[in-house]
């Protein structure tokens, strides 16, 4: 039988494989349904998060259950992870070696899960799940094919709260989302490279 997300949280819960062990308040998980067809990928917890165990608790949280809600979704039907299960100090950006030993278990939240799709948000999180020095505005709104599901890069809803254009071609991202998570017809094939299968 394969692991469960309450088996991997277990293994997972009093982690110091990197120094975010130690300034951490709480490890960040994960939020959602273990069966979900829908799966985001955030870059980190930041400072609210940090403190409620929770992620995206915050503004840009806030704008993510927003658009879900424009598409007729409440959080609670999606899955919601971070590449990095614990906050980097002020908020800085992920460490290549931070990446490293916590993209594992990442990748194990997505095959318990096996999501239709998912959904990275913002260049960090689409370059972990990618495995490419992609640029985000190129990528946004693409669906590409990971093994056994859909990839498909829209921008980081904090990227929205800045800047209004951002956030047009997120509302717009996610009708096609919507789209996406309704398609019965194209299945994903396993293991090729992502960008020869551009889908949609
Ligand atoms: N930003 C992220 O990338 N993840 C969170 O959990 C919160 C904010």
């Amino acid at each position: 039988m394969s692991k469960t997300l309450a088996e991997l949280y277990e293994e997972l819960k009093d982690c110091k494989k990197c120094s975010l062990g130690k300034t951490r308040t709480n490890l960040v998980f994960g939020f959602g349904d273990e069966n979900a067809d829908l799966m985001f990928v955030g870059e980190a917890p930041g400072r609210n998060e940090d403190i409620q165990g929770k992620p995206f608790v915050g503004a840009a949280g806030q704008l993510l259950d927003k658009l879900l809600n424009s598409i007729g979704l409440e959080r609670s039907q999606a899955y919601i992870a971070n590449v990095l299960k614990c906050r980097p100090p002020q908020n800085r950006d992920p460490l290549p070696h931070e990446i490293e030993v916590c993209k594992p278990f990442l990748l194990e939240q997505i095959e318990i899960i096996k999501p239709k799709v998912v959904c990275t948000l913002g260049r960090f999180a689409t370059q972990v799940i990618l495995d490419k020095n992609v640029t985000i505005s190129k990528v946004r709104g693409k669906c590409f094919d990971g093994n056994g599901h859909y990839i498909f890069p829209i921008y980081h809803p904090a990227a929205a709260l800045y800047q209004r254009t951002n956030l047009v071609d997120l509302k717009a991202d996610f009708l096609k989302l919507k789209e996406i998570l309704s398609d019965e017809t194209k299945k994903s094939s396993q293991g090729e490279e992502p960008e020869q299968l551009m889908l949609f």
